[in-house]
């Protein structure tokens, strides 16, 4: 938590002066020194305290540690918003022991709302125990998912039809731009489920955790535990997860 909190003093900081942008892999794979400052903060913040232990980070890599303890993070989930002033990106960090998640923390510096869950404890919010939203009807259904920011027309037309049989079954389908904040808006109540397809463990480890801590059930496409590096990630409230997984079949039948 003192790590995610000192991330925001970071990014307010370059939110008032500005930054410099450059590309990673492609023209959306952006990274700013905001996303480097701000990680190397976590990472000393957490290295002080815990010298021993293992971190996987999007932007400076892994450490092995002591092959027990490893630390998840992305610095800035969301960065093209941020880069863009578009009020939607997080902190997220992630404590995986023995290769279980064990804590997640997901902060959002502009609405200053800290999710916070460890296993077998609870999910809150700024301290209050979170739940999920006991929606039971898909049609009543508010959905969040991401796209991957691949160069292959061939996907997006892929994800385009996914995306469009979905939206003929539920109230709607948002795509706001930050993975880990979506899965925290899910155990939030604020969304009732959430899709996406090759999203990275710095993304979703903190976020899987929330969401199961607030009641709700996580899986990957087949309805099997998720691992990471699985192709898809399905989130929801429970009770609408095999009407998600259903409506996500029939529409990879139809491709
Ligand atoms: C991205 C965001 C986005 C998701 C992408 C992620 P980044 O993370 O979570 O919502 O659709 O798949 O890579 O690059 O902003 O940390
Ligand atoms: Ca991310
Ligand atoms: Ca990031």
């Amino acid at each position: 938590m003192r790590a995610a909190r000192a991330a925001a003093t970071v990014m307010r900081r370059y939110q008032r002066t500005g930054f410099e942008v450059g590309f990673k892999k492609n023209r959306a794979d952006l990274v700013t020194q905001a996303d480097r400052e701000t990680e190397r903060r976590i990472r000393g913040i957490i290295g002080r305290a815990f010298p021993g232990h293992g971190v996987l980070a999007e932007e400076g890599g892994a450490i092995a540690g002591d092959g027990r303890h490893r630390w998840l993070i992305d610095p800035i989930d969301g960065t093209i918003n941020f880069v863009a002033g578009f009020p939607y990106y997080c902190t997220s960090i992630a404590l995986e022991i023995d290769g279980r998640v064990e804590l997640g923390v997901v902060h959002d510096p502009e609405r200053r709302e800290l999710f916070t869950a460890q296993r077998g404890r609870g999910a809150f919010l700024n301290g209050r125990r979170l739940w999920v939203r006991d929606e039971r009807a898909i049609e009543r259904a508010v959905l969040v998912t991401g796209y991957s920011y691949s160069e292959h027309s061939d996907q997006a037309r892929d994800t385009m039809q996914v995306v469009s049989h979905v939206l003929t079954c539920v109230r709607a389908v948002r795509r706001v731009g930050a993975a880990a904040l979506d899965l925290a808006n899910v155990a939030a109540g604020r969304f009732d489920g959430f899709w996406e397809a090759g999203l990275n463990p710095w993304d979703v480890a903190a976020g899987m955790l929330l969401v199961e801590e607030a009641g709700g059930r996580t899986s990957n496409g087949d309805g099997k535990r998720h691992r990471f590096g699985d192709p898809l990630l399905i989130a929801t409230n429970g009770a609408l997860h095999r009407p998600l997984l259903g409506l996500l079949r029939a529409s990879n039948r139809e491709m």
